[in-house]
């Protein structure tokens, strides 16, 4: 326990060395942005990453520690897990990685979950927190979603607000990672400045699922600071996918599991209409837009959507014509959501047992993604980009990559060196 407080004090306060910090480091978007963050920011400067210990991140993610390990073990055992599958330029134990600290949190406690001292000595080490920790189920009960997306966000602003407030704060910035489907259920152009609740133009829900809700309720109380004169800037990207160049991804969530049923031909009908906009953007994409609006002064106070835009966006119909040519499987039929809801899925139950069945169940998350309407304007994300010389790749011109990706890696069981 000594051991665990002194290392708790090297995280979390310690020297007083500026720091930057990470939550969601382990996560998708988290890792490559700790590369990103290892890259580019001065030596002098420490990245604290607060992790969750093995056993609270949830099964298949054991870290192998011993059952006697501390919280502050198990989370540093995650990092160094973590850090040995960084690329070869942030070779492990080099200069770039000794800099790079866990310390043991969880955003959903109180003071996200550190100690008094800890919370304050971080509060007075800060310079920039990057806030991307989330839960992005679809299918978690509300309450959940909002202990991890809303009230963890309020303990990250927390900290923010107490590093504005040091007497000689080094806070730059709060960084907080959105997502465009905020949005909801609202159809056409949406704008980066406002944030709107589907229902208020429109009958019915507001919401696809909890993700969306928690996610808006948590920008509502990020947009709250931010006018209290927080200095906080919110990126908002759609649906990220792996890296435009190598098509390599860490995770096969999200896009990858409706696109890993169809390419087992598990999917001969599809409840979508083919028009639907699918708005899909390359993480190195979203990592370097993030850094460079980021480290410009005059985006504090703004929201970016990181997205492809309506001008790069493509449609379920040229999404599955492409992806029906590189898997060499059937074009599938195209029933309306509705429809399908009605005739199709009761009979499909009734008929199909065990692997095919259990994906007819989960993909019922998807079918809102399968049928969206509406597209998410980048004028502000060009606008400021444009100076970088960053622009988003249209998907059609790494669409194929991405999917050989997944046949390389055998949908992330292989690793590819
Ligand atoms: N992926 C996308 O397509 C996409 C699109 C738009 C926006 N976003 C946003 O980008 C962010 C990252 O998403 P992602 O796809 O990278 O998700 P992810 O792979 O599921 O990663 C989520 C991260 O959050 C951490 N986390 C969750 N609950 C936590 C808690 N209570 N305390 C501490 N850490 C916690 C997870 O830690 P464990 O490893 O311990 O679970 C993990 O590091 C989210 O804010 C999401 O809304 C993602």
């Amino acid at each position: 326990m000594q051991s665990d407080i002194k290392r708790e004090r090297e995280a979390g306060s310690g020297s007083l060395r500026p720091c930057v910090l990470l939550t969601g480091a382990t996560g998708f978007l988290g890792r490559e942005l700790l590369w990103k963050l290892a890259r580019e920011l001065p030596p002098e400067k420490d990245i604290v990453c607060i992790i969750r210990h093995d056993r609270e991140a949830g099964p298949g993610i054991q870290a192998q520690t011993p059952p006697q390990a501390t919280p502050q073990e198990r989370a540093e055992r995650r990092l160094r897990v973590l850090l040995a599958e960084a690329p070869p330029d942030l070779a492990e134990s080099g200069p770039r990685q000794k800099r790079i600290l866990a310390l043991y949190g969880d955003i959903s406690k109180p003071r996200l979950g550190l100690s008094e001292e800890s919370f304050l000595t971080l509060a007075a080490r800060v310079t920039d927190i990057y806030h991307g920790a989330a839960t992005v189920r679809f299918d978690l009960p509300l309450a959940e979603a909002r202990r991890t997306n809303v009230a963890g966000t309020r303990e990250v602003l927390a900290l923010a607000t107490a590093a504005a407030r040091q007497p000689a704060s080094l806070l730059r910035r709060l960084h907080y990672i959105g997502t465009a489907f905020v949005a909801g259920t609202r159809r056409g152009l949406i704008r980066e400045d406002e944030l709107g609740r589907g229902a208020e133009s429109c009958a019915g829900p507001a919401f696809h699922n909890t993700y969306e809700q928690t996610k808006y309720e948590a920008e509502a109380v990020v947009r709250e600071h931010m006018a209290a004169g927080l200095p906080v800037s919110i990126y908002r990207p759609s649906i990220v996918v792996g890296d435009s160049q190598s098509g390599y991804t860490s995770s096969f969530k999200v896009m990858y599991w409706p696109l890993k049923v169809f390419a087992s031909g598990l999917l001969p009908i599809v409840p979508a209409s083919r028009a639907s906009i699918v708005d899909l953007v390359p993480v190195d994409f979203v990592i370097n837009a993030i850094w460079a609006l980021g480290s410009r002064d005059d985006t504090v106070g703004r929201c970016y959507h990181l997205a492809a835009g309506p001008e790069h966006a493509t449609s379920i119909g040229e999404a599955i014509d492409i992806a029906a040519q590189f898997f060499r499987v059937y074009k599938p039929l195209f029933v309306p959501a509705a429809a399908y809801e009605r005739y199709v899925r009761p009979v499909l139950r009734i008929l199909l047992r065990g692997k095919a069945r259990r994906a007819l169940d989960t993909g019922r998350v998807y079918v809102p993604y399968l049928n969206y309407q509406a597209s998410f304007d980048t004028s502000n994300a060009r606008r400021d980009l444009r100076e970088s010389g960053l622009t988003v790749p249209d998907v059609r011109t790494y669409f194929a990559t991405l999917l050989k990706y997944c046949v390389d890696s055998n949908w992330g069981k292989r690793r590819i060196s």
